[in-house]
């Protein structure tokens, strides 16, 4: 098998995530049949972290099943993001752009060829509302798409009632500014008992399922995902239990949190409650640094919101098959 670099592999995630899941992969207790499960590989960076810890173990080499669209729409916000990230890693020539969509997959095929030629990887092009998850039982999943509840929705329902219990959960960008409907999702996990906190590094939130969740038990998050009144409420639950463990550089990540509410209040027209989490932020002792500050200016270069953006990338639930 050729060797794989995975440090040359331009991507998103910060050295301590890299880290992370090499360790997940080589360290978490597999069982016979068990695989790990990823969304969100762009080029393949956390895609090669994760394989090759699932290969580092001794015995057997649990498989990765790897989701992403591989795609975007050439007007859309994630294309400069391609571009330039292909363009840094020398690889500009493979991304294909043509109809007004832009194709990466033949990237991640090229960094990712060798685990997927021995059946370490099984990559699946599809838009998350699509997925379908394997029949193996999954111990190990890397969220790294959706920020949005309604995106993590197909997730929830078809993919949590297939986590072993004690699985590892990487919510990546979980502490971000636009994750404010994702942080409510873990809120309500947390809140219900399905999930206990482990440990943060970067944007990432690991989490373990201590209650099995089914589909009917997916049901019932989701309709207390339906009020925004108990979004918010899971939102502070969630932002109350991670301000009670350790964080990796929490003046920016916890701070982010605070700006993820912020930007859901603004979202909705409710300029009078996010002007009081800004005050209470302060009032409370925080302060803000140069990326928290940067964030605050995406934030609000963008009116708020991401979604409209986002939809020309990738398609809803709601928009049908
Ligand atoms: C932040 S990037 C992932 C970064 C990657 N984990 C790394 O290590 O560099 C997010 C990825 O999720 C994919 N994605 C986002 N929303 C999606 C959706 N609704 N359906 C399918 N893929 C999606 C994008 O195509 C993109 O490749």
């Amino acid at each position: 098998m050729a060797t794989l670099d995975p440090n040359s592999i331009p991507g998103m995630i910060e050295p301590v995530e890299r880290r992370l899941l090499y360790r997940l992969g080589s360290e978490l207790a597999f069982e016979d049949g068990e695989c790990g499960v990823e969304f969100g590989a762009f080029f393949g960076r956390s895609t090669a972290f994760l394989s090759l810890g699932l290969r580092a173990r001794s015995g057997i080499s649990p498989p990765l099943f790897v989701y992403d669209s591989f795609g975007c729409d050439a007007g859309g916000s994630f294309r400069p993001h391609v571009l330039s990230f292909a363009e840094a890693g020398g690889v500009r020539h493979l991304v294909q752009e043509s109809h007004g969509r832009v194709d990466f997959f033949p990237v991640f095929s090229f960094y990712l060829k060798s685990m997927m030629d021995c059946g370490a990887v099984v990559a699946t092009r599809s838009e998350l509302a699509d997925s379908r998850p394997p029949i193996n039982p999954i111990r190990l999943m890397h969220i790294d798409s959706p920020k949005l509840y309604v995106d993590f929705k197909p997730i929830l329902f078809r993919f949590f009632p297939r986590l072993k219990l004690g699985a590892a959960i990487v919510f990546q960008d979980f502490f971000y500014h636009w994750s404010a409907t994702l942080i409510a999702a873990v809120g309500a996990l947390l809140r219900f008992g399905y999930l206990e906190l482990r440990e943060t590094a970067a944007t990432s939130l690991v989490c373990i399922l201590v209650r099995e969740l089914d589909e009917k038990a997916a049901a019932e998050v989701d309709l207390a995902m339906s009020s925004d009144a108990n979004v918010l409420v899971f939102m502070d639950y969630a932002i109350e239990a991670c301000s009670r463990m350790p964080v990796d550089r929490p003046e920016t990540f916890l701070a982010r949190l605070q700006l993820a509410k912020l930007q859901w209040f603004m979202e909705r027209g409710n300029g009078a409650r996010a002007a009081e989490v800004i005050t209470r932020f302060f009032q409370g002792g925080g302060s803000v640094n140069q990326t928290v500050f940067n964030d605050f200016i995406e934030l609000m270069s963008n009116s708020f919101s991401m979604e409209k953006l986002y939809r020309l990338d990738h398609k809803g639930v709601e928009s049908g098959v």
